[in-house]
């Protein structure tokens, strides 16, 4: 960051990495379509291969719009380094795959999003990697958990899909006082509200598809952290093992939604508050997972580790899970979909969509009720968002039990 550009967030966001001069004048990044790059002499070739000499090679290593993202992702997490993968399950695996090997067991929280859930339990464990889980909102449940071959701790923070926390700071410190790498799922928060790395974690990943991209028109994933373990996901787990980088045209789509990230995080917030207290004093709704409310048990840990609550709400009907659906069938404005952090409201079902993949007693035992519905709160006028959920919550259907 030069000195031109003060080193505030929101404009970090639009300004950090890019020159306009060093590019004809071009205000917007240019985007790089090149699957390949072409060496000056067969000796320059070899000096890039040899990592004696910076430069480009191929683009499932490295390309200058991945470079831009990667650098202004890793600056606005507090990181060294960046890299820009295929997607949030292709940022996830190719970080796991590049520090476990067989032996190895990661210490996970109850709670993970659905497909990381399946990743670790039904394709690492096939490859001799113990998946211990563990309440990570009790700090303390980690150190009983610990063991000589803990080399992991994974966590989401809010967690997908029931919002549990986990302090990030305390569960760092414990687990790098074993040796144990941390690394943080951050989609639900973004670098807006946290930055894992700034209170102790290792690593942190991203679906970028969520809110950095926030359009719902890609999907991504970033990895961030020091510049030794991303070299080592770049040319280990990335380029090697799954092979999944990020398309140059999604990483200009990442770029410009950068741009309004604090800004939009700072509506989906507001408007999230809103919807969050009109849900809990909704006569049909039992229960309301959002860290904002009083009544959340990890509110204080929020207040101290988020300067805002995010805009995922989940929440469960006094009529269950048929009520649910009737109340999800109902909605006009609301899409039903799959995915979160766009500018379109979106709810969907856990239990039956992106935590299919827990049997039902797993999600008994993770936390993940089976009447659970997930808000991902959108852009619209939150008095929008408000009558659309009112009239879809109107008795009798919503208040049968
Ligand atoms: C918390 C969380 N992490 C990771 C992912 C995976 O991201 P992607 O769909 O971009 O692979 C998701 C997707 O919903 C998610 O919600």
């Amino acid at each position: 960051m030069n000195s031109r550009h003060p080193a505030s967030f929101a404009t970090r966001a639009i300004h950090f990495g890019h020159d306009p001069a060093q590019h004809e004048g071009a205000l917007t990044p240019p985007l790089h379509l090149t699957s390949t790059f072409a060496f000056d002499s067969a000796e320059a070739g070899a000096a890039l291969f040899a990592g004696e000499a910076p430069g480009h090679i191929y683009s499932r290593i490295s390309n200058p719009t991945l470079d831009l993202l990667e650098r202004r992702c890793a600056v606005l997490e507090g990181a060294e380094a960046g890299v820009a993968l295929a997607s949030g399950m292709g940022a996830i695996c190719s970080v796991f795959w590049t520090f476990l090997s067989p032996g190895d067991e990661i210490i996970t929280d109850n709670t993970l999003y659905g497909c990381t859930f399946a990743f670790m339990r039904h394709g690492l464990a096939k490859f001799g990697i113990t998946i211990t889980h563990a309440d990570l909102t009790d700090p303390e449940a980690l150190r009983d958990a610990l063991s000589p071959r803990t080399r992991i701790v994974y966590f989401e923070t809010p967690a997908n899909p029931n919002m549990r926390l986990v302090d990030i700071a305390a569960v760092s410190a414990i687990a790098k006082a074993h040796g144990a790498k941390v690394i943080v799922d951050n989609t639900y928060a973004t670098p807006v509200l946290t930055r894992p790395i700034e209170l102790g974690a290792d690593i942190v990943v991203h679906s970028a598809t969520k809110y950095m991209g926030g359009h719902g028109d890609l999907v991504g994933g970033i990895a961030v952290g020091s510049a030794e373990d991303m070299t080592q996901v770049r040319l280990v787990g990335m380029k090697d093992m799954t092979g999944a980088v990020m398309a140059p045209f999604n990483a200009m789509l990442v770029l410009r939604g950068l741009k309004t990230l604090k800004l939009r995080m700072e509506r989906h917030c507001a408007s999230a508050m809103t919807v969050a207290r009109m849900l809990e004093s909704h006569p049909a709704v039992a229960k309301v997972y959002y860290p904002g409310l009083e009544s959340s048990s990890q509110h204080a840990l929020a207040k101290r580790q988020m300067p805002g609550f995010g805009a995922m709400i989940a929440f469960e009907l006094k009529g269950g899970l048929a009520a649910g659906r009737t109340m999800m069938n109902r909605l006009e404005m609301i899409r039903r979909a799959v995915s979160l952090g766009d500018a379109e409201t979106l709810i969907q079902h856990p239990a039956s969509m992106t935590h299919s993949t827990y049997t039902p007693e797993e999600r008994a035992a993770h936390g993940i009720s089976e009447g659970l519905v997930r808000l991902s709160v959108g852009l619209e006028e939150v008095e929008d968002i408000q009558a659309d959920l009112t009239q879809a919550l109107r008795a009798p259907a919503s208040l049968a039990a």
